[in-house]
């Protein structure tokens, strides 16, 4: 059985990686609509992670006998300025999960719940790719400056993540 205190975490957790999933759509259609198109297949992508991060936790609290209650989930930002501003803005928010990620397991750890210290791991080791994924675009986005050239080839090269 899952700790009460364990599992509402647990069910918060899950609105807030369909947060992420929803910044990240709204994101996407922002980079689509100023014509940033593998910007936006890269935030569609990354939308479609964050769902699968709810869905991880959804199944564990259904493993564990636990109960699943979704939350509200607030409306995203439409705008988001320029893609530097939009990716420093993502580096906030993973930075951001990552401490949630953090806060969940110290709270496995305080109830002595091992099996959930074990299945969190996994998202321990995923916000390192998050955070270090977001810096490195945030990074070569500050090299681009204004050079629109630069963006073109960027926008190209995130057009062929998969996923
Ligand atoms: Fe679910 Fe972007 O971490």
């Amino acid at each position: 059985m899952l700790n009460k205190k364990l599992q509402d975490t647990i069910n918060e957790q899950i609105k807030n990686e369909l947060y992420s999933s929803y910044l990240y759509l709204a994101m996407s259609a922002y980079c689509e609509s100023v014509n940033l198109s593998g910007f936006g297949h890269w935030m569609r992508a990354q939308a479609g992670e964050e769902q699968e991060h709810a869905l991880k936790l959804y199944r564990y609290v259904i493993e564990k006998g636990g109960r699943v209650l979704l939350q509200a989930i607030d409306e995203p930002p439409a705008e988001f300025g320029s893609a530097l501003a939009m990716f420093e803005m993502t580096l906030a928010h993973e930075q951001m999960v990552t401490g949630l990620i953090d806060n969940l397991y110290t709270l496995a750890i305080d109830q002595k719940d091992y099996a959930t210290q074990i299945f969190l791991q996994w998202f321990v080791t995923e916000q390192v790719e998050e955070e270090a994924n977001a810096t490195q675009i945030v990074e070569l986005l500050k090299a681009i400056g204004d050079h629109p050239q630069g963006l073109i080839m960027l926008d190209r090269q995130l057009a062929a993540r998969g996923g």
